[in-house]
């Protein structure tokens, strides 16, 4: 009897400890309230996903993501270079996976994105010398490319950004190969060839430093030349890769307010709010800027002290209190990842520094700004 209760014990310490050796004591297992609980009155709540979610490699992440989430889009694995690689070749394996765990998880699956400058091929811009292609063909391979991807997904997708980063923080337009080869009307064909692709399906334009005067006017003479011409826009993503010093909330809740009066739907599509210093002025998102390591822009190698963890839940809490003033209109907040250690600000705008721009730390425990943003809602 003895013998059997001894035994007993220590299998019962083989199982606590095994909860803690293999992560399952993480947070998901805790009474913490869930994100998309607390804002189920006000919007959705999202989250990107990357492959090794998906594939199921990263269990402690896809925990998180069940237990907190509503709402996921695809880190990378929708991008032109990764979905179409080559002229004809589609990789549709991993999306059709990420689309079926969307499903069975009943979240709002968002596509991101048809049209970008960014993380596009070379070859969809080239003639077969290698020199620039011709408008039709640029046209005839954005469209192929819109109806092979967005018709493929059109009963499973919620919402589709359809153009990413059109415009400069001025207002101007990006001289990308889009709009040097096509000129300005490849975003009307993009948005109508997704409607045509994908006619259920939300359409929304999306961009970084929606707060800048510049690219707010230019974003709302967008929308209304839409609405006036009958194309079909239903959304405005502001992408939200922020600092403990930027956006200016006034600027912020300007555009706010200025795409809400379009009656369009908006959303906060790629939330990641960094404390690291930003190399030379860099705000907003333009991937291709890239730094130099030094060590003043890494000054938290090894974990972030708990006096700068209270200014960012402050900082955080800053923000959805703004949000939550939008709740009308604010359709959804998506977060641009799980936790820190996976965030691509690890590696952007420079490698290689420890970054903390998320509510859950690399241990996968929510940090003091999980609680602010939900004290936001609660006041508790
Ligand atoms: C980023 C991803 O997070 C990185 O993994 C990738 O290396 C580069 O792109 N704006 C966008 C997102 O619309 O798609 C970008 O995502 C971040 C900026």
């Amino acid at each position: 009897m003895k013998t059997q209760k001894v035994i007993i014990s220590i299998y019962a310490i083989a199982i606590l400890s095994g909860f803690i050796l293999t992560g399952c004591s993480t947070e998901q297992m805790s009474d913490t309230p869930a994100l998309k609980d607390v804002f189920e009155d006000y919007h959705l709540i999202g989250t990107a996903m990357n492959v090794n979610q998906v594939d199921g490699n990263d269990e402690n992440s896809v925990g998180l993501i069940v237990k907190h989430f509503n709402s996921v889009t695809p880190e990378n694995m929708m991008k032109w270079e990764k979905i179409h690689p080559e002229p004809g070749e589609y990789n549709f394996e991993p999306v059709d996976s990420f689309v079926s765990f969307g499903q069975k998880s009943n979240m709002f699956i968002v596509g991101h994105t048809l049209v970008w400058h960014s993380q596009t091929p070379g070859w969809v811009f080239e003639n077969e010398n290698g020199e620039p292609t011709c408008r039709d063909t640029l046209l005839s391979r954005m469209k192929n490319h819109i109806f092979t991807v967005a018709g493929r997904y059109k009963d499973n997708i919620g919402g589709w950004d359809v153009v990413n980063e059109t415009f400069y923080d001025d207002g101007s337009f990006r001289q990308s190969p889009w709009y040097e080869i096509i000129g300005e009307d490849y975003i009307e064909k993009a948005f109508e060839w997704a409607y045509e692709a994908a006619p259920g399906v939300e359409l929304y334009y999306n961009d970084y430093n929606m707060w800048h005067a510049g690219k707010r006017d230019a974003v709302v003479k967008l929308v209304k030349d839409f609405q006036q011409k009958g194309i079909r826009i239903d959304g405005i993503g502001l992408q939200g890769h922020w600092g403990l010093d930027y956006p200016p909330m006034d600027e912020l809740e300007e555009s706010m307010r200025a795409y809400s009066e379009l009656g369009v739907k908006i959303m906060i599509t790629e939330l990641d709010m960094d404390v690291l210093p930003i190399p030379e002025g860099v705000e907003g998102a333009e991937i291709s800027q890239k730094f130099e390591m030094k060590k003043e822009l890494n000054p938290f190698p090894n974990g972030l002290p708990d006096s700068m963890k209270f200014v960012q839940a402050d900082r955080y809490a800053e923000y959805f209190n703004l949000f939550n003033k939008f709740r009308d209109n604010l359709s959804r907040v998506t977060f641009w990842g799980i936790q820190d250690g996976h965030s691509w600000r690890n590696y952007w705008p420079v490698r290689g520094r420890a970054a903390y721009p998320l509510l859950f730390d690399r241990n996968f425990q929510p940090k003091p700004a999980f609680d602010a943003v939900i004290k936001t809602v609660t006041g508790k």
